[in-house]
């Protein structure tokens, strides 16, 4: 790249007054300067003169900035394009640095910034943006932009957060944005999944123990809770946590205090909790699977996430992006899906949601044997995932379903033998029977 001043830019407005103005302003800096006031025009000039930035308003008519920074994108994928607005609001701003845009400025143009933006192009200093909060989420769907927007001010409020959504739609790169986003940025992010950690350890885990606490406890443990002090505590899975620990949970979420196992004394501790599940909890609630007072102390904002395909206007942009990291990580030479490729992943179904998309990709990039990655590779890819893995807790959960038909025909519905056989006490089993929606009496032989 030239050196700062050398660079050459291309302008691109449909304001012809403030397109003057800006090309003389920075010849004046020293910089080389193509312009025009048409998007389309815009890519034919890329075509003829190669430039080390682009620089381009965002509504215009036929091609807008968008559009424009989506089509530089696929035919020239590391050049950096500024984007300029008048309507300079929260959303757009999202949508232009998540995107991967360089920067971003509003009308009217402040000099010293847009100065900061090109000698930090120069020196090729990765800008703020590289550190957005929100860089993880590819998105500019309209409803996934404004829960974003949302989150980013919540994210200032010190308040609990609960994030449903199915699986793989991104609940934990949400809260990992919401914390990056927060006061808390600094401190640490601590996530655990409360349905892989078995119901006697998950109280230790959380809350800490005192050395000698129970067998196996040589040393102390601090707890996450205290881990994540000053910082974000993610519990995932959170309608997988026990009734017994629920109440413990709420209790430290009100006390903003904690007590290890096996001591007297509590500790503060100083932790915004965000939660996650992809239960409907308001079931669980009504099946007393979960405390109604916990529920509202950590709903107290929630975020759904939309299943994919709810968003399929999303999937070219995140198979461009995710195609483009993936081919980065790899270090391949693939750039681009075939439009008919880009059709198959739009019309397909995607029940495992975005993880099953990257999932797709990756294996597209691993198996491409041309830079364009034609629609029959994708056909493979999407066969070879078609079911999603499971869950641990759906794994569980079938498994226990399973187990209980099996333990039902075996004792004939007889609930005393069966929990006899499953080392359970009669409520136990019946709890579990009532859970799976599985009466003994049909077990029963007449
Ligand atoms: N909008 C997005 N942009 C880019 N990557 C995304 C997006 N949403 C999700 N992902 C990616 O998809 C994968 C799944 O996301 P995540 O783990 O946040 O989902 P989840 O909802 O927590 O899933 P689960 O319920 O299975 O735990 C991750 O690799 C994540 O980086
Ligand atoms: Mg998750």
């Amino acid at each position: 790249m030239n050196n700062d001043n050398n660079m050459s830019i291309l302008l691109v407005d449909d304001d012809q007054a403030l397109l003057r103005l800006l090309t003389i302003r920075l010849e004046q800096q020293g910089y080389q300067i193509i312009s025009t006031d048409d998007g389309a025009k815009a890519l034919q000039l890329l075509q003829q003169f190669p430039v080390d930035v682009v620089i381009s308003d965002l509504r215009m008519p036929n091609i807008d900035g968008m559009m424009l920074f989506d089509q530089i994108k696929a035919s020239f994928p590391t050049l950096p394009v500024i984007l300029i607005t008048a309507h300079g609001t929260i959303q757009d701003a999202i949508a232009a640095t998540k995107l991967g845009m360089y920067g971003f400025i509003t009308k009217p143009i402040d000099h010293q910034e847009l100065q900061k933006i090109l000698s930090s192009i120069a020196t090729q200093k990765p800008l703020e943006n590289e550190s957005h909060w929100a860089k993880n989420i590819i998105t500019r769907n309209d409803k996934m932009l404004s829960m974003l927007d949302k989150a980013g001010r919540i994210a200032l409020r010190d308040v609990s957060v609960l994030i449903t959504g199915a699986s793989g739609t991104g609940k934990e790169v949400l809260a990992q944005a919401i914390h990056s986003a927060s006061p808390r940025a600094k401190h640490p992010f601590i996530a655990i999944n409360c349905g892989a950690i078995p119901e006697n350890l998950l109280e230790s885990e959380l809350f800490g123990h005192t050395k000698g606490a129970f067998t196996g406890a040589v040393l102390a443990s601090p707890g996450l809770f205290k881990e994540a002090d000053g910082g974000t505590l993610f519990l995932d899975e959170i309608g997988d946590m026990p009734m017994s620990l629920q109440v413990k949970l709420l209790r430290a979420l009100q006390e903003q205090q904690i007590r290890p196992v096996g001591s007297s004394q509590s500790v503060n501790i100083d932790v915004r909790v965000i939660s996650a599940t992809h239960k409907d909890l308001q079931q669980a609630m009504h099946e007393h699977q979960f405390r109604e007072d916990l529920y509202y102390r950590l709903n107290v904002v929630n975020f759904t996430l939309p299943p994919l395909q709810e968003r399929s206007d999303d999937i070219p942009l995140l198979a461009r992006e995710l195609l483009r990291q993936s081919a980065a990580k790899h270090q391949v030479n693939v750039i681009a899906f075939s439009d008919d490729a880009i059709q198959l992943l739009v019309t397909s179904n995607w029940p495992g949601n975005v993880r099953q998309l990257v999932n797709v990709i990756e294996q597209c990039v691993a198996l491409a044997e041309t830079t364009i990655i034609p629609k029959h590779l994708v056909e493979q890819a999407l066969s070879a995932n078609r079911s999603t893995w499971p869950n641990l807790s759906d794994a569980r959960d079938a498994f226990e379903h399973t187990y209980l038909r099996k333990l039902l025909n075996m004792t004939d519905g007889n609930v005393t033998r069966a929990a006899f056989l499953a080392g359970r006490n009669r409520s136990d089993l019946h709890k579990l029977l009532k859970k799976h929606e599985l009466d003994a009496a049909n077990f029963r032989q007449m």
